[in-house]
Order: C-alpha cells, then structure tokens, then sequence
C-alpha cells in the first residue's frame, strides 16, 4: 500500500542556555574549540511543515521580521540538505513560530534548523535514524546537534561533539530578553582581541557538572561560567547593570547566554522565579522577561 504523505508536522523545539562555556583557541576552520554544558529549556520555537510544490519558509511570532525568508536561512538549508542526503525532492513549506529570541545567544536559528530536519523527516518519510540527523545537524551549525537533543549535555569540539549529562531535579530560570541582537562572529573576535593583551584561563565545567549530579540549584548557580560574559559585556555595556540586578534581587546565579545578549538568572523555585520575573520585567534595561524551566526533551515532532 502507497505510504501517505501527511498533510502537515508540527516540531517544538526548545532554545538553549550554556551552563558553563569555555572557548579554547581558534582552529585553522575559524572556529573555537569549546567546552561547554548545553542545557535546553522551556522557551520554544514550533515549526510546520506542508507538502509544497517548491520550498519555502515564512516566519511569525518575536522578532520574525529580522529571519532571512531566503536560501540563507538555516530552516530552508536544513530541509535542502536533507534532500540532497536522501534524494528526495526538496519541496516543502516550512512555517516557523518565534517564541526563542532571534540572534539572543539562546540558538534559535540552529533550533529551527533541527526542527525542520525532524519535521522534513517525518513528512517526506525520509526514515533516517538519530545519528544520521545528527550527522547532518553537525554540517549546518555547531548548536544544531545539540536542539536535536535536547536535555543536558556536555559539548566539545565546535559544541557539535555531546555527551548526555547526568543530572536530577529541574530548574527555574528567567530569560531577559535584550532590545537588540549581538553578532555571534563579532562577540567570538573581541575575545580573541582581548586575549592578544589577557591570555585565556582555562577553566573547567566540574562544578557545574557536580551540582547537576546533586541536583543543588545553590550549588550550580555559584558554578556558572561563560567565557563569551566578557567580551559580550564589553560591546553591551548594559549586560552588567541587568546581571548586577539580577544578583541585588536575590538570583542564585545569572549569565550571559551563549554570545548573548539574553541574560539568563537561576531562580530558587518557580515561585521565586515568578517574583524574579514580576521585578525584573519593571526594569526598562531589557525588553521582555521569559520564564523557562529546563532539562526539556529537544525536537520533537507534536502534531
Ligand atoms: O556554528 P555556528 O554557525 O552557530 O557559528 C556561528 C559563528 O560563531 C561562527 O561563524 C564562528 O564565528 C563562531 N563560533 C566559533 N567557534 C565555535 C562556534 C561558533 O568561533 N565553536
């Protein structure tokens, strides 16, 4: 019996926090080996895709008129190099829903590029397995297979390398959200300049990955660490009175995540976060709070 092509699947997709990330030198490929602890949260994108008879992308929902709707953005190049991978024709509308802040260091363009290798999978009945996916995730962005994920995970490499962590408990975060995106490359260059006059100090993700063992959200809010803080900081000056807010409303931790400029603050519980939220979202310095709990699942097909 012919297999029937579904009239739609739907993909949620979860953004992306950097519990710890330290940036090594830079290799001949321009990347930066890294080592850093993924953690995905509540914060998610959800994308559609619909049989078409070319392939197309539009996108609604936070920030969705800054997202290229050309062959540059990273949804359209998923579905294409599926196609290329699997033979099958590269047809197909893709609908993207923004709730992950756009260029916010919070990975949503890598997620919906996750998102549509899951959902493209599905609706042309492509069949390939997870480490196939995450093959294929690795060629479109260092975060990419790290959405397909999903969970908590150690990543090494570009990021594109990961290792399942073992953790118990979840944890409240508050995401603020900043008026205006920072470049990811540009955030990479001035640590790379500020270290030709500071050499790097290597540090390591133990404290990090002990709290999670313990499940003690004190424990992993004092063990945050992100080396892009700085440079992030350095070209958005305003980061540090948000983190300095943050710390004075009694956050167990708070970081820049990824390259910024999300801040993302470790709340006690889900009712502190909600109060961290509520004040937090008086102060004119960021333009949104969120509120997220994490580990969540990573891409998965809801509809
Ligand atoms: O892999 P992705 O497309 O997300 O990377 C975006 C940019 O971030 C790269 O072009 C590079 O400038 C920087 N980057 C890096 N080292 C990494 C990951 C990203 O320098 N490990």
């Amino acid at each position: 019996m012919p297999v029937r092509t579904p009239a739609r699947v739907v993909v949620r997709v979860p953004a992306k926090l950097n519990l710890h990330l330290s940036v090594g030198p830079l290799r001949a490929d321009g990347f930066h080996e890294l080592t850093t602890v993924f953690h995905a949260v509540s914060l998610t994108d959800e994308v559609t895709v619909r049989p078409a008879d070319r392939l197309s992308v539009s996108v609604t929902g936070e920030g969705a008129e800054q997202v290229p709707i050309d062959g540059t953005n990273l949804a359209v190049r998923a579905a294409a190099l599926l196609a290329e991978h699997t033979g099958h024709e590269a047809h197909a509308a893709i609908g993207i829903r923004k709730g992950i802040p756009v260029a916010g260091g919070c990975a949503g363009g890598s997620a919906d590029a996750a998102a549509t290798l899951v959902a493209c999978n599905a609706l042309w009945g492509t069949e390939l397995d997870t480490d196939a996916l995450a093959g294929l995730a690795a060629r479109l962005g260092s975060d990419v297979p790290f959405c397909l994920q999903g969970r908590t995970a150690l990543g090494t490499g570009r990021g594109e390398q990961l290792t399942p962590v073992l953790g118990r408990g979840s944890y409240a975060w508050v995401l603020a959200l900043a008026h205006e995106g920072l470049s990811t490359p540009a955030v990479y260059r001035r640590l790379d300049d500020d270290r030709e006059s500071r050499p790097a100090v290597a540090a390591d993700p133990a404290d990090v990955l002990a709290a999670l063992r313990r499940g003690d959200a004190t424990l992993l809010g004092r063990a945050l660490h992100n080396d892009l803080q700085p440079p992030a900081v350095a070209l958005r000056p305003t980061l540090q009175t948000l983190l300095d807010l943050g710390d004075e409303l009694g956050a167990l931790g708070g970081m820049v995540s990824g390259s910024g400029p999300t801040v993302a603050f470790l709340a006690r519980d889900p009712d502190h976060a909600d109060e961290l939220s509520a004040h937090l979202s008086g102060s004119d310095i960021c333009r949104a709070v969120r509120r997220a709990d994490g580990p969540v699942a990573g891409a998965r097909v809801v509809g």
